[in-house]
């Protein structure tokens, strides 16, 4: 059940070139991984989409890859500063399958500790980064096996298991090419993430959706991003 909270930062913490904020859970509900939550910094207009990457002893933890102006406040939050928070929301992973394995590349790593917590810990999992500095955030995931360019994690990923990927849009692509019934977590610009702005709006299977509410997790045919202005 999604909630609307402000909560406080509890910990913050460098991890390769991401942030760990973590915030005091409350009565937020961590959801089904692959989920999100909007989450806006102190004194931002517009709250922004994040993955849950930790539920641990009362304290929800999200991995952040510092873009641009809204991921980089949340970035530089102090313990004690509130976040606004709202979900979980959006379709997560379907998790009764045989044989899962978690294949993320770079900031799509940020599902995959709350997913490994839910499925077991001897799931396995498969990492891509762009180099080493990047590939800190595996310690997230022991275990993991971690491979870094120009080897990509397509190479990585074992044979007859059933694929729940997050991660940029081409390694996406190429994990469908080979695997149709892949389960894989798309992005998209979203600002409210409640099905309100249209501003995450693609085309699946010829149809415009929004990719909060039909999404992110989706399994088989890719959604079709609207072209972007030169
Ligand atoms: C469901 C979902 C889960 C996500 N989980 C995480 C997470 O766990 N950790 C994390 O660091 N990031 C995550 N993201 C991405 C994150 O939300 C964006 O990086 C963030 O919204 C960028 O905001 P900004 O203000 O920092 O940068 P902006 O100035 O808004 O954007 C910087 C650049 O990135 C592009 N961009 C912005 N948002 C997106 C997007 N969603 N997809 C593709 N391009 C985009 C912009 O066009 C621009 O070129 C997730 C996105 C979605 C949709
Ligand atoms: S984010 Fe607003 S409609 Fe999807």
């Amino acid at each position: 059940m999604p909630l609307r909270e402000r909560r406080k930062v509890t910990g913050v913490e460098k991890i390769g070139p991401y942030t760990l904020v973590r915030i005091d859970q409350g009565n937020l509900d961590p959801g089904i991984p692959g989920q999100f939550f909007m989450v806006e910094a102190p004194g931002r207009v517009l709250p922004r989409p994040f993955s849950l990457c930790l539920a641990e002893a009362g304290e929800l933890a999200f991995l952040i890859d510092a873009i641009g102006p809204g991921t980089l406040a949340i970035a530089e939050v102090s313990v004690g500063d509130q976040l606004h928070v709202f979900g979980p929301i959006g379709n997560g992973y379907r998790l009764d399958v045989e044989r899962p394995v978690l294949v993320g590349g770079g900031i799509g790593v940020a599902p995959f500790p709350f997913t490994r917590s839910v499925l077991g810990a001897g799931t396995p999992v498969v990492l891509g980064f762009r180099n080493a500095h990047f590939a800190e955030a595996a310690a997230l995931l022991p275990g993991a096996e971690v491979v870094i360019d120009p080897v990509l994690v397509t190479e990585a990923i074992p044979d007859d298991h059933d694929i729940l990927a997050c991660g940029p849009e081409p390694m996406l692509h190429a994990i469908l090419r080979d695997h149709p019934t892949a389960q894989l977590a798309w992005e998209a610009p979203m600002a409210c993430g409640y099905g309100a702005c249209f501003g995450c709006v693609v085309e699946i299977d010829g149809t415009l959706k929004r990719l909060c509410l039909e999404g992110p997790v989706i399994g088989g045919a890719p959604p079709v991003f609207p072209a972007v202005p030169a």
